[in-house]
């Protein structure tokens, strides 16, 4: 049947996070610590068969939205040709890739023709050095290469994401939005969220106050044209070209619209960004079981899945690193 995947608070789970790799080329102070050290062993890597296996298990229940996430999804080998067997399974309507940029320039053409239909790329600045402070190297250059290309491809929407920091980028919003509204960006500011040692230390920054100051100098309207799957909430210029988006976490979680469900590298399923709730599959793609032993386990997963993120009450719980999960 494919209405499944609802899990025990009512929620239509339809859209899955996939990590194909928990490696980066990058350093970002809110994801990956310098000197981090527990990456996955690459056999405990699910193969492209056991992904698409799995996939095709999901989509068979609803499933139909996959993202492809990382660490730096680029990095995972011939990932395109991933993306190209995951956007040909039946019911996926929907393959998007969340990207650091630094590689996008070299590979937009063919992951656009591999179906991959929308990317999202990290950005914090525009000024070089603050790249450099936040993401380890600067690569600025790389990133506005990959954007670029991305269009040119003629990949739409290609969305920025902004992880705002206090006394860090907390001053370039406006410069931002600027950038992305003249070049046809959707801009989206995300507040950070404290995961795993390195979370814990960003000075979190409240979007209330940024977006009301936004929408007044921009005149921003609510926008109710779907941009995507995930918990962002929009706003718009008033001839409708532009869109601003506003991801919090922290000042107004949206736990109770939450869709979403995320695989990691190693075949674990976890049922929440903010929670450890979790399910291993890897163990069960690799000792033989059916298809539709692999169906009955999936809903068994999802009947884990809790009712909201802890962010606010418990905010030292999570111990897993951003880049485990991909966001
Ligand atoms: P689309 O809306 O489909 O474009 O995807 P998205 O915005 O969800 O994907 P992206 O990978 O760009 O994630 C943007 C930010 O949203 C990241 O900081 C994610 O960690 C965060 N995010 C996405 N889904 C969830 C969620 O379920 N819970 C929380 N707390 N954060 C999420
Ligand atoms: N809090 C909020 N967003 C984060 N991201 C990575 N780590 C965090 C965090 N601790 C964002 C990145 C990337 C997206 C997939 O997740 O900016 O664009
Ligand atoms: Fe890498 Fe993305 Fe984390 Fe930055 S945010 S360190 S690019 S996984």
């Amino acid at each position: 049947s494919n209405r499944a995947l609802i899990d025990p608070h009512g929620r239509v789970l339809e859209y899955l996070r996939l990590s194909v790799t928990d490696r980066c080329d990058l350093r970002c102070s809110y994801c990956i610590p310098k000197g981090f050290k527990g990456f996955e062993e690459p056999k405990h890597w699910l193969t492209f068969d056991e992904i698409e296996r799995l996939i095709g298990a999901f989509a068979r229940l609803g499933l139909r939205r996959v993202r492809l996430t990382g660490g730096e999804p680029l990095l995972r080998k011939n990932v395109d040709q991933l993306a190209k067997r995951l956007s040909s399974l039946p019911g996926i309507e929907d393959l998007s890739l969340s990207t650091n940029g630094t590689q996008l320039s070299n590979v937009a053409g063919q992951l656009a023709a591999a179906g991959v239909n929308r990317i999202n790329v990290s950005l914090d600045s525009l000024d070089k050095g603050c790249v450099e402070t936040v993401a380890g190297r600067n690569v600025l250059e790389q990133v506005m290469d990959g954007l670029f290309a991305a269009k040119a491809a003629g990949i739409a929407p290609i969305k920025i994401n902004m992880v705002v920091m206090k006394g860090v980028n907390d001053h370039e919003v406006d410069q931002m939005a600027d950038f992305c509204l003249v070049n046809g960006f959707v801009l989206r500011f995300i507040e950070a969220m404290p995961m795993g040692e390195t979370g814990q230390n960003t000075e979190f920054v409240s979007l209330q106050p940024i977006r009301e100051r936004l929408v007044e100098r921009l005149h921003l309207q609510p926008c109710h044209t779907e941009l995507g799957g995930g918990p962002a909430r929009y706003w718009q210029t008033a001839d409708g070209n532009g869109q601003i988006g506003f991801i919090t976490p922290l000042s107004q979680h949206f736990c109770a619209t939450c869709n979403r469900v995320r695989l990691s590298v190693d075949g674990t399923l976890y049922l929440c960004l903010g929670q450890e709730f979790k399910y291993e599959f890897r163990p069960l793609l690799r000792s033989g079981a059916t298809d539709a032993e692999l169906e009955a386990a999936i809903i068994e997963a999802i009947a884990l899945k809790p009712a909201k993120h802890d962010f606010v009450e418990q905010p030292k719980k999570i111990l897993r690193f951003m880049s485990q999960t991909g966001g």
